[in-house]
């Protein structure tokens, strides 16, 4: 979600709550804290922490920094040009029964990252790990490896978090997600903002990004060093293994495939700023290798298997995308509220996931070896139109799929034709709570309902003005949930009959230890895309 227009953020600052049960829940959420810092032994050395992902069935990724504290901006950590660095896999908690280890360098290269594709181990099993270099340990994390394709599996729990500001609060949501122990977590993008919160707009800032705009290698480091110093979001690395996409503020707000949303930037500078963007998300995410596609591309699409219960398809909603439509010349680049008269919108040459990814992600469509099949992605498919009484029309806001409408068809036309089993949409960006059925057409009510999409808020960001979207609810009637005034996260238990999914909110995003209620309860049935409210 990206600049005010239409949906400006500035009400999203009232509502900030406080309770007697944020004490009462804040204490426990201590005390988990203060043990789980006894464990970090070494912060000077690992101050941020560690992170395991992208698993398949022997094995994962499993991450470090190295670092120096106090953390400086503008300033390289005080480490050796090379340091060799300790791992080590056990197949218990306190790394009593080491099963595999080994050496590994590290250097400023890589901006002192490091990973380690571990293989191996047994199918879907959990593993823990640790890291040692320069006389320093690092905390355990926990990774679990996944079971083997059309194994029989009974459930799958999944935790989907997106846009976590660390300007906007505090990062409790990752730590209820750690505490909810979810078998995956799903993270579908803006994991860092490039870009500091206008304090003149939003007053309510809680902590400082304490640099301008990120634009080249090192401004992104920063700030992805700067946030995995919060034990929030350490707990919930160190909690299970990942499977990260990225969505536009890694880069820059609102940006469409190689265009900048600022007009006078040429595509050329532009590509530069993303290399160097994309650079410092795959040093600091626990992903394969093989994300490091072919010349500028980072191929980020991917799918895993969770035996025959679900196949996991993780998209890339931004690299390839046509740019912004309706916006000639040097106007309309960034998100923004177009009119339906904008032909770009429907135009079906205009691409969204790129030619390559579509026709991969349509082949797994066809799969029948599972019962769920996942689609998460980093922005809402779900059309949210607000009408414009002048021209007796809608418009609708550019960023998302409602901007590429288009290829918003073929995608629903895929999920009718090829028919996959039971499939269920996540997505980011939105800063809202929405949970909606998705049709083949949107907005028609005689077309086919072709999958519901669960959009769970955000860890911080600021959402829009509740009140603005609610007073447009009866024009987008599939929209059945929606909540922007809280943050949060989603949490899915996926079984062989249906999956039930709780849209998770935090009380208040400026209170460090804040508790977390459900808002919302969904279920869908194996079988039927349609949403029933528990
Ligand atoms: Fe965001």
């Amino acid at each position: 979600m990206s600049k005010a227009s239409f949906f400006s953020r500035r009400q999203a600052l009232v509502g900030g709550m406080s309770s007697a049960a944020s004490v009462a829940f804040g204490k426990q959420a201590s005390a988990f804290r203060r043990s789980f810092y006894s464990f970090q032994k070494d912060q000077t050395v690992f101050p941020f922490g560690v992170a395991s992902g992208d698993p398949d069935t022997e094995g994962f990724v499993i991450w470090t920094r190295l670092g120096t504290l106090p953390l400086l901006p503008d300033q390289p950590p005080a480490l050796p040009d090379i340091v060799d660095v300790h791992w080590q896999v056990s197949t218990d908690s306190q790394m009593q029964r080491i099963v595999q280890s080994g050496i590994i360098q590290t250097s400023a290269v890589s901006g002192y990252t490091l990973r380690v594709v571990l293989q191996g181990l047994q199918a879907y099993r959990p593993y823990w790990y640790r890291f040692t270099a320069l006389g320093a340990q690092s905390i355990v994390g926990r990774g679990l490896t996944l079971p083997h394709q059309g194994a029989a599996v009974s459930s799958l729990k999944v935790a989907v978090a997106s846009c976590a500001h660390w300007e906007a609060g505090y990062y409790s949501a990752y730590q209820h997600i750690a505490d909810d122990r979810p078998d995956l977590i799903l993270f579908l993008g803006d994991y860092i903002y490039e870009h500091n919160i206008n304090t003149a707009h939003y007053p309510g800032i809680v902590r400082s990004y304490q640099t301008s705009t990120a634009s080249t290698l090192d401004g992104y480091r920063w700030r992805y060093a700067l946030q995995k110093t919060d034990p929030s979001l350490q707990a919930a690395h160190a909690a299970t293994s990942w499977l990260p996409i990225w969505d536009d503020h890694e880069v820059e707000d609102d940006y469409s495939g190689v265009w900048s949303s600022h007009p006078e930037e040429q595509v050329r500078n532009f590509v530069l700023r993303q290399r160097a963007a994309y650079q410092a998300w795959y040093e600091n995410m626990p992903v394969r290798p093989s994300v490091l596609g072919y010349g500028r591309e980072y191929k980020i699409y991917r799918r895993f298997y969770f035996g025959d219960l679900a196949v996991l398809n993780m998209l890339d909603g931004r690299q390839y995308r046509a740019r912004q439509p309706c916006a000639p010349g040097t106007v309309g680049r960034d998100g923004h509220m177009e009119r339906d008269t904008c032909r770009d919108l429907a135009d079906p040459n205009r691409t969204f996931l790129g030619q390559m990814q579509e026709q991969w992600l349509f082949e797994a469509l066809k799969d029948r070896s599972v019962l769920w099949t996942v689609i998460a992605q980093d922005l809402m498919v779900a059309s949210l139109r607000a009408p414009t009484p002048e021209h007796n029309g809608y418009r609708y806001w550019t960023d998302t799929w409602d901007g590429f409408q288009g290829a918003r068809n073929r995608l629903t036309d895929a999920l009718a034709y090829l028919s996959p089993p039971s499939p269920v949409i996540f997505s980011g960006d939105y800063h809202s709570h929405f949970v909606s059925e998705i049709r083949r057409r949107a907005h028609n009510v005689k077309s086919q309902i072709v999958a519901p999409e669960f959009l769970g808020s955000s860890i911080t960001s600021f959402g829009p003005p509740y009140k603005n979207i609610v007073s447009v609810l009866p024009e987008n009637p599939d929209i059945k949930f929606f909540d922007s005034r809280k943050r949060g996260y989603i949490l899915s238990e996926f079984n062989r009959k249906y999956v039930k999914t709780v849209m998770r909110s935090i009380v208040d995003a400026t209170n460090q230890n804040s508790p977390c209620s459900n808002s919302a309860t969904f279920i869908v049935e194996r079988g039927s895309p349609r949403l029933v409210q528990v």
